[in-house]
């Protein structure tokens, strides 16, 4: 199963598109290209739709369109310069904070080329490399420039790697008077996309995910814990919020930035983690457990620091399996969707299986340790409790994110 490209956006025509975006924050990309001309119909278009748009503009881009034209159409100054200080010496990192998605509309070859190798070089480039949410880029370019083998190669890269998606140029007479693929996709079909991508399907419900590792102190000084990083829960919940689901996303200590629009409840050890389920599970209609919960913790948490001696002979005492104890509680019970997540180093199958009967769950994703730790892609499999299990390639997590979602939409 994989992510599609938006190539076949002609058959979504606008249609009443007031509030279709609301409450979302668009960073809208500008790049030097001819078709930079649409992005003021775009910038307009998003602006209709309820969006806050945010524009930024390569400093080619002003040879097309003046930053002016921008910011009249989105009320909001328009960064060009890296150390132009539009907003503050730290817009390169400030706005990407502040996005949901980042759309980019015309790419051009350059920029793609820029993006792919990771370069910094000016502020658009700084920005999209310290965004970490989803981008979708609308390429723009004669044809010959298009199918060049380095920019096929760049999008590829772009699109397999660092899992960006494309509304690809559509065909046609271009601007340097030649006809072929590149000309760059109608704001209208770039709206109709984004609102595709940026659904609502989940309004209304309420899903509760949590992410993470626990952390089981031993004393004040040592505790256990394990390498979980919480990027594919936060993932998730930060997709479940964009489309339109209440979040309630229960977090043990991570290094990541809450996602917006999510309430986050902070939890250390796995006994907080448990009543921090309990109390946000009445009501929910999905519950995605992705956190590493600890199996054991310490039997008592020291005061004092342990000393060395009497480290080897700490006594453990076991956590409370929380998603074993939400299929029991909800068992004959279409409500919530119980989801679990389980990271295996060896026979994976068997130990899914297994654990979605034992546990009374409706859905387990499960995946190799050497698949999934840390990055920011993976490769899973889906056991259903109804259903054949769902298989993917190494997809990226944001992509992940989205399928366990359709599972509770469907
Ligand atoms: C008239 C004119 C039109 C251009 N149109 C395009 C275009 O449609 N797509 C493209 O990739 N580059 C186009 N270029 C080249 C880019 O402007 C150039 O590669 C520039 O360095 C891109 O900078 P940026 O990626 O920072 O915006 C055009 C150049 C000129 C002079």
């Amino acid at each position: 199963m994989r992510f599609h490209d938006f190539h076949d956006t002609t058959r979504f025509g606008m249609t009443d598109n007031i509030n279709t975006l609301k409450g979302m924050h668009i960073l809208l990309g500008v790049t030097g290209g001819i078709a930079a001309y649409k992005s003021a119909e775009l910038c307009r278009l998003l602006v209709k739709a309820g969006a806050t748009v945010q524009v930024v503009m390569s400093e080619s881009a002003c040879e097309f369109i003046t930053p002016l034209t921008m910011e009249t159409l989105s009320g909001r100054p328009v960064p060009v310069r890296m150390f132009g200080r539009t907003r503050g010496p730290l817009e390169h990192i400030d706005l990407p904070t502040e996005a949901d998605i980042m759309v980019v509309a015309p790419a051009t070859a350059d920029y793609l080329a820029r993006c792919a190798t990771g370069r910094a070089c000016d502020l658009i480039s700084s920005i999209t490399l310290a965004f970490d949410g989803p981008v979708i880029a609308a390429p723009a370019m004669n044809t010959n420039m298009y199918n060049n083998p380095a920019t096929q190669r760049n999008l590829k890269t772009l699109r397999d790697a660092h899992g960006w998606q494309f509304i690809e140029p559509n065909a046609g007479e271009l601007a340097c008077g030649t006809t072929g693929k590149g000309r760059m996709a109608e704001p209208s079909q770039i709206l109709a996309t984004l609102q595709r991508l940026v659904k609502t399907d989940l309004s209304g419900m309420t899903i509760v995910v949590t992410a993470g590792p626990t952390v089981e102190d031993i004393d004040p000084v040592r505790y256990i814990s394990n390498r979980s990083s919480g990027k594919t829960g936060y993932a998730i919940a930060s997709r479940a919020a964009i489309r339109g689901a209440h979040v309630i996303l229960i977090s043990g200590p991570v290094s990541l930035t809450p996602p917006a629009g999510c309430n986050v409840v902070q939890v250390r050890s796995a006994l907080e983690m448990a009543s921090a389920v309990d109390a946000h599970s009445d009501g929910a209609d999905a519950i995605i457990m992705c956190a590493a919960v600890a199996d054991y913790r310490p039997a008592t948490v020291s005061r004092e620091k342990v000393k060395k001696p009497q480290l080897s002979h700490i006594e453990l005492v076991p956590n409370p399996d929380i998603l074993a104890g939400l299929g029991q509680k909800y068992k004959g019970q279409t409500k919530p969707m119980l989801i679990g997540f389980a990271l295996e180093t060896e026979n994976i199958e068997t130990n899914a299986t297994q654990k979605l009967k034992q546990k009374g769950i409706d859905a387990i994703v499960s995946n190799l340790a050497s698949d999934a730790l840390e990055g920011d892609h993976t490769r899973v499999t889906v056991y259903l409790k109804n259903g054949n299990p769902i298989q993917t390639d190494v997809i990226p997590k944001l992509q992940l994110a989205d399928l366990v979602l359709n599972l509770i939409h469907q």
